[in-house]
């Protein structure tokens, strides 16, 4: 018998339940068996959890995409992986919260020997986001002003690395100075405290009256109209989560015409759905890593058992950086 969480129903971080399960009988053909000894928690999770993404199937469902272990048991077909090779993954399906699962080789990434565990797990999924959001979606530039919502969060510091790394001025949005201190220390520019200060007037008075070319939102509901605020003429929107909730349903025509503004809605599952992408943008994180750009910020280690403290904990925007579990 293996342990696992389940969403036992939608609801609050009570309804994680730790149980026991049986392994399939059969490996899939195509998939590795996976030892996991760190799983990421992400702000997706809580979103599967309270309803506001749907589930793949009933309750109960495990959740969670990103883990790192070691694989113990290789499909027929797996070619390229070997038993004892220490990988991690940041895809669907859901059930990264459990202590071995059975996963699609082709979504398998292995670990460089420079990376713990612990490391791929608390920063794979929120790096390659970082990747593409700041690579691919938009180059962002050198000497460029954007701007991040919780630069502090999981994303936000590594965001804060990158943007330093190509030398962008990133003005990242923080609800303390505990977490505007910390943000700054990891890179990012500028850093705003929304609690006690105006972020448009300041966002104006540091890009001398423009506005910034490109703001990353993740915060959604609370944010939306500030970001549409701060952006310079023909701006980009990347609307990339809602921490806060829904963004509004809005006017594209009242909303975007008066700047001539851009907006996508994108996810990185979009970004990495070829093998070629995830190796690319996987290594770009790694070549980062390795080179001291980008260092992992793990708030704290919990129990797989206690995952409910982890949810919560995200949830009350207590913690900072990531968050991972131990089966
Ligand atoms: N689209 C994609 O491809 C993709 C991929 C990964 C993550 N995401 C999104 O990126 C965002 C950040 O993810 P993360 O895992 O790194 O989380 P996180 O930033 O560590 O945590 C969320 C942060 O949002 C801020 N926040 C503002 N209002 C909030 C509210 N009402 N409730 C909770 N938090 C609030 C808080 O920072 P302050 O206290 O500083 O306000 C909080 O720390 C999430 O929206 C997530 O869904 C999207």
């Amino acid at each position: 018998m293996s342990k696992k969480i389940v969403i036992s129903a939608i609801g609050g971080p009570e309804v994680l339940k730790y149980i026991d399960y049986d392994l399939p009988s059969n490996l899939q053909k195509d998939h590795v068996r996976i030892r996991q000894t760190s799983i990421g928690v992400n702000f997706i999770d809580t979103y599967h959890r309270s309803g506001i993404y749907p589930l793949p199937s009933k309750t109960p469902v495990c959740p969670g995409l990103e883990a790192a272990g070691e694989i113990i048991d290789l499909g027929t077909e797996v070619e390229d992986f070997n038993i004892g090779d220490r990988v991690c993954y940041a895809a669907v399906p859901l059930g990264a919260y459990c202590e071995i699962r059975d996963f699609p080789s082709s979504k398998i990434i292995k670990i460089p020997n420079y990376i713990s565990a612990n490391t791929a797990a608390s920063i794979l999924l929120q790096g390659m986001t970082v990747e593409y959001l700041f690579e691919r979606l938009y180059k962002i530039k050198k000497n460029e002003f954007l701007l991040f919502h919780a630069a502090a969060g999981g994303v936000g510091l590594i965001a804060s690395q990158w943007a330093r790394s190509v030398g962008a001025k990133m003005i990242g949005t923080v609800s303390s100075d505990t977490k505007a201190e910390l943000a700054e220390k990891n890179g990012c520019a500028f850093t705003i405290n929304y609690k006690n200060e105006n972020v448009f007037e300041k966002v104006k008075e540091i890009t001398e009256g423009k506005g910034v070319t490109v703001v990353y939102d993740g915060v959604g509901k609370d944010t939306f109209n500030v970001s549409l605020e701060c952006l310079d003429f023909r701006g980009l929107f990347v609307s990339f989560g809602q921490s806060s909730g829904m963004v509004p349903i809005i006017d594209l025509h009242k909303t975007f015409n008066p700047k001539s503004l851009y907006y996508t809605r994108p996810t990185l599952m979009h970004y990495t759905s070829t093998r070629n992408e995830l190796e690319q943008s996987s290594n770009l994180l790694f070549n980062k890593i390795q080179n001291n750009e980008i260092k992992e910020h793990i708030f704290k280690t919990i129990n797989l058992k206690d995952a409910a403290e982890a949810h919560t904990l995200i949830e009350s925007r207590q913690s900072t950086g990531s968050i991972i579990l131990k089966p």
